[in-house]
């Protein structure tokens, strides 16, 4: 299958959240549901320190892409990970004032990575950064598709967030793939890696959101965690399909855009930055 690199455009959007996101309370999520509390946070928590990881893994191979539409996607990529890192950082502050502690799981977040880097090769580093695209571009998949897991979400200032973050990660959801393709990565170390993060990714989440729920009195308030774990087994996040999209990584030859987003992109580009655009107010200059 060809995939035609010069049909996806990787804006980068200055965007400015930080006014809306002090409003948040500290249960944001529907119903106040305890884990998505949590589950949001931690994965806010993880972001800035990984957007950075991509960035850095990416840029060591800046200089060996050739083709020009990719080295403009690169430089697309980078934009829109520097933002999504800056503005969940602030989320993240928000979160770290209403008692959840996303600093101490940023500072984790960073020290893990600088050791992974440190132990392992640059093309690991870049086929760990594709895998994880892959885990974002599936997230944000469900995200812009069920309307149930944007309801989920709860407070419009954490779901304006995510869905602006869920639709960058579309628009750029094969750069660091096409990167590691071009720069030779092989099929291999691309699958082996990709179960390596899996594990380490659902096991470190795991651990995180359980660690953040035990040190939360609500979660000791009768019926409350039983309620949140009741509904999350029905939740979208649940999903099988979600498992099989993450797997579908694993099938020789693959490539993000086997899964073909163009319309949900441009649907959501319309609805976010079109003329009526719902979030152009937190634009703070117009997209490069
Ligand atoms: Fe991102
Ligand atoms: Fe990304």
């Amino acid at each position: 299958m060809s995939h035609d690199a010069p049909t996806r455009s990787v804006p980068t959007r200055r965007m400015d959240f930080e006014p809306s996101l002090a409003e948040v309370p500290r249960y944001f999520a529907a119903d106040g549901d305890l884990i998505v509390c949590h589950l949001m946070a931690a994965l806010s928590s993880v972001f800035p320190d990984g957007e950075d990881f991509f960035v850095r893994s990416v840029r060591t191979y800046r200089d060996r892409v050739e083709d020009p539409v990719l080295k403009r996607q690169v430089a697309g990529f980078i934009g829109q990970e520097s933002v999504h890192g800056r503005e969940h950082r602030a989320f993240n502050d928000r979160l770290d004032q209403l008692g959840y502690p996303t600093r101490r799981y940023e500072a984790r977040t960073r020290r893990g990575l600088a050791f992974r880097e440190r132990a392992a090769s640059p093309i690991s580093n870049l086929a760990a950064t594709a895998a994880l695209e892959h885990f974002t571009a599936t997230l944000a998949e469900l995200v812009l598709t069920s309307e149930d897991a944007r309801h989920a979400i709860g407070h419009p200032a954490v779901r304006d967030l995510f869905v602006w973050h869920a639709l960058e990660e579309s628009e750029h959801k094969a750069v660091a793939f096409d990167v590691y393709r071009a720069v030779g990565g092989s099929e291999r170390l691309r699958v082996l890696t990709m179960n390596q993060v899996t594990l380490g990714f659902l096991v470190g989440m795991t651990a995180q959101v359980v660690a953040s729920l035990l040190r939360d009195p609500a979660t000791y308030r009768r019926g409350n965690l039983r309620r949140s774990l009741r509904a999350f087994r029905t939740s979208p996040l649940a999903n099988r399909q979600v498992w099989r999209q993450l797997r579908e990584y694993n099938r020789r030859d693959f490539h993000p855009d086997d899964r073909d987003t163009t319309a949900l992109v441009e649907e959501w580009r319309a609805t976010l930055f079109g003329e009526q655009g719902t979030l152009n107010d937190r634009l703070t200059s117009p997209a490069a």
